[in-house]
């Protein structure tokens, strides 16, 4: 494998370019957009971070451009990936582009693990779904994944179980299936927050590495302001389906424009704050109606 030959055309666009993205569900009581005319660009070798609090439309945007969008909801705008529009096109196609061009990590790793298959075949699998290789092949590419998630003797681990790792390790066995393909883009929907502290910290470290290394563009999707300045370069701050602001991290960081990012931030906790002085957002918002 060549790790130094992207897929994509390296030619000065944008790696992504999501123009007005609106996601509509249809319910009894009407058509209901959780994300509405929601615009954003990622480029290579570099990830962008998406916050915001919970039910604030990150996941729906996610699943729009991966294609994955749950029954009753529809995508309009445009989405286009290394130029080429990816909003409306087939099952098929977008089947063929996800893994190999674009892949997810989820937030928890064991309901999307199988756990009556050793990690290898799943990482096998992943990977022969897109190169017609032997499973020999497909082994060597699998044991270098787990090597490059920085999993210790991964020629014996590669056997295991998913129930035979830590969560951290199985978060890090996530980010090997994502990546085996080497895909141009991957979407890190808190991929963090079922971690505890510590291995959060390892997980990002690992994926901030990882992004150096390989240059794919990465999008990471975090209710947790504290935790998009230790991976992303830009941020886009989105409440109740819209874009609040965006900016790079710095900007963001000191000297936020909107309150809701300035709610955000206040509610990084501070380790010489009480718990119960640790604040909701909500707190800081005047006038909340939710
Ligand atoms: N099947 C559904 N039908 C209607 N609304 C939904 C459905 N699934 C999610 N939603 C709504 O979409 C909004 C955005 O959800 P989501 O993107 O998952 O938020 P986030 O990832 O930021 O927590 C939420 O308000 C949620 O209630
Ligand atoms: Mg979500």
């Amino acid at each position: 494998m060549n790790r130094t030959e992207s897929k994509a055309r390296d030619d000065g666009g944008a790696l992504l370019e999501v123009r007005g993205l609106t996601v509509t569900f249809g319910t009894p009581r009407g058509d209901v957009d959780v994300v509405r005319d929601l615009s954003f660009t990622v480029d290579r070798r570099q990830t962008l971070g998406i916050v915001g609090e919970s039910g604030s439309g990150k996941s729906m945007t996610s699943l729009a451009v991966m294609g994955l969008l749950p029954k009753g909801a529809t995508a309009s705008g445009s989405i286009r990936l290394d130029g080429v529009e990816i909003l409306g096109k087939s099952d098929a196609a977008l089947r063929k582009l996800r893994g190999n061009s674009m892949a997810m990590v989820f937030q928890d790793p064991l309901s999307s693990l199988n756990p009556y298959y050793t990690v290898g075949l799943q990482i096998t699998e992943a990977y022969r779904a897109h190169h017609n290789v032997s499973r020999k092949a497909a082994r060597a590419v699998a044991i270098e994944a787990l090597d490059r998630v920085r999993i210790k003797d991964p020629h014996l681990r590669i056997d295991h179980y998913p129930h035979q790792f830590s969560g951290g390790m199985r978060q890090r066995i996530m980010i090997a299936i994502a990546l085996c393909c080497e895909p141009d883009l991957v979407i890190a929907d808190e991929p963090t927050t079922a971690l505890d502290v510590t291995v959060q910290a390892q997980i990002l470290e690992l994926m901030a590495d990882l992004q150096a290394e390989t240059g794919t563009g990465m999008i990471f999707i975090t209710h947790d302001l504290a935790v998009v300045s230790q991976v992303a370069q830009d941020v886009v701050v989105m409440n109740g389906g819209v874009q609040v602001e965006a900016g790079s991290t710095e900007q963001i960081f000191s000297a936020p424009q909107h309150d809701y990012t300035r709610a955000l931030l206040a509610a990084i906790p501070r380790l010489d704050d009480d718990l119960e002085e640790l604040k909701m957002v909500g707190d800081f918002r005047t006038g909340a109606t939710r």
